[in-house]
């Protein structure tokens, strides 16, 4: 509405994200972005946080070696190095056209005026008012009530404040001064380690993004430390020969072949992938099709897989609670963006006197190998600890073109369950001929190796389908909401079509 660009446009919903979604919407934490602009120029930018570098390895092991619960998960020690405002300075930088102030006005404005809050978002608070009391070592405004309900409006002079900072002195109003001075003395207090050194040495990083083909259309999705790019064009080009579109949504031999594609996947992502600026990750190996024929090489149409014989491929050596948003502009350009600060609410721990919620991250790492982390998943040398170092993600911002035309803009949140989620609306719209909100709608089912389960949302499955496979093998678990998917679909004539996930508050709108 002011003129901006589909960027400007990114960099205000993450400012204000952080404002009226802290769960998730942050400047404490980071995340990814994949775009393409007008002229059909592709960018991936990495703000993902880093371990600090007084990280070490088994940082979260006991003196017997095991895992010590929640360390990674709760408090200061869990914070890594946030990524989201060098982020956004790095794409503001690069391709705004606003002044960077006229973006962060309005969510200073949120943050000092208030906001209000919706049933949804006033019972996620309520159920984490008691960890954030814990965790964070002085009091803060998010937290000031005992319990809130929607309607309810929060104010959050602190977080106004550290904005105001951002807004007047750009990226060294975060990374240093009173909002850096804030941060370490939040981590002296509250056992972390992040140091000055650190914040001055975070850098974002653009990336080459990732791009593969399925059936003529190019998936754009994100490189390392992010596993939802290589993972997704392995998913893609492993179903790629099946008819799905004769299988239908839904219907027991798509589940299947699915759910089989998942499994070698996530075996390959446990065993392969980490932030390639540290492990070799044999990145080409692992998407090339010759590969991937060869690891569906055992799948049986007539039986499920077993994730004990199914392990991590061999691919040829080489010479690693979450908000997502999709924007298209007039002129073409076209950004996705998924952000974290990983748990709801991150690490629980807001920092004194800045008013905002660090990380969760360090989580993201394998803090001991083949120990599953809070999403499950497995990992071990390539997603090690090590100081600096990116966590593995499975963030998966993409965008779907032929040719040089968008045609989807998508992503969620969803730790492990982000990439099957991705995967399953492309497959929705490209194969089954759903349009974009049918496609959000459609239950949704995932699998990641290990467990060895297929794990759906409840409603998902027709009751045949469930017997099916049940009968092909397959064990299967009801768990709750998997993700809230927001993305655009570019219709042939050129017009838009949205999918807000009902899973959320979350919505669409066009100006
Ligand atoms: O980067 C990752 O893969 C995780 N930190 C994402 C966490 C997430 O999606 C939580 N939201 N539901």
């Amino acid at each position: 509405q002011d003129g901006g660009n589909a960027f400007d446009a990114a960099v205000a919903v993450q400012f204000a994200l952080a404002v009226v979604y802290p769960g998730a919407g942050n400047i404490g934490g980071g995340g990814f972005m994949v775009a393409q602009d007008a002229e059909g120029k592709r960018y991936a930018l990495d703000f993902r946080e880093k371990a600090p570098a007084a990280a070490e390895r088994d940082m979260y092991l006991d003196p017997k070696g095991e895992v010590v619960a929640d360390l990674s998960w709760r408090g200061a020690l869990a914070a890594g190095v946030p990524g989201s405002v060098a982020g956004m300075f790095a794409l503001h930088d690069s391709l705004g056209s606003l002044p960077m102030a006229d973006l962060i006005d309005p969510s200073i404005l949120l943050a000092a005026g208030g906001f209000t809050l919706t049933e949804k978002e006033a019972k996620k608070l309520n159920s984490r008012i008691e960890d954030i009391r814990q965790y964070s070592t002085l009091p803060n405004a998010l937290v000031k009530r005992d319990s809130v309900v929607g309607g309810d409006s929060l104010l959050l002079p602190m977080l106004a404040a550290t904005l105001n900072r951002i807004k007047e002195d750009g990226q060294a109003g975060f990374y240093g001064g009173k909002t850096a001075d804030l941060i370490v003395e939040e981590m002296q207090r509250g056992g972390g380690i992040i140091t000055h050194e650190d914040l001055l040495d975070y850098d974002a990083v653009w990336r080459q993004p990732l791009v593969g083909n399925y059936k003529g259309y190019s998936i754009i999705s994100m490189p390392p430390p992010s596993s939802g790019g290589i993972a997704l064009l392995q998913l893609l080009e492993s179903v790629e020969p099946y008819p799905l579109e004769e299988y239908g949504p839904l219907s027991p031999e798509a589940i299947h072949l699915m759910v089989e594609a998942e499994r070698r996947t996530y075996a390959d992502r446990a065993a392969h992938l980490g932030d390639m600026d540290y492990y070799p990750v044999p990145l080409a190996g692992l998407i090339d099709t010759a590969y991937i024929r060869e690891r569906m090489a055992d799948f049986d149409p007539a039986g499920a897989g077993s994730s004990e014989v199914v392990v991590a491929g061999v691919p040829a050596p080489e010479s690693e609670e979450t908000t997502h948003f999709s924007i298209i502009d007039a002129a073409g350009n076209a950004v996705s963006i998924t952000t974290t600060l990983n748990g709801t609410y991150g690490a629980c721990a807001v920092v004194g006197g800045a008013g905002f919620l660090l990380n969760n991250e360090m989580d993201d790492f394998s803090s001991k190998p083949g120990v599953p982390n809070k999403y499950g998943l497995v990992g071990g040398e390539a997603n090690a600890i090590a100081a600096g170092k990116r966590m593995l993600s499975s963030m998966t911002p993409t965008i779907v073109t032929r040719g040089n035309d968008v045609r989807m803009v998508l992503g969620t949140p969803g730790g492990s369950t982000i990439i099957t989620s991705v995967f399953q609306n492309i497959i929705n719209v490209l194969e089954f001929g759903l349009n974009m909100q049918a496609s959000v709608e459609l239950p949704r089912f995932h699998h990641q190796w290990l467990p060895d389960l297929i794990q759906y949302e409840e409603q998902a499955l027709p009751a045949k389908t469930e017997k099916s496979l049940e009968k092909l093998g397959h064990s299967l678990k009801v768990r709750s909401s998997i993700g809230r998917v927001d993305a655009i679909l570019v219709r042939p004539d050129g017009t838009l079509e949205a999918g807000a996930d009902p899973r959320g508050d979350d919505t669409a709108a066009g100006y």
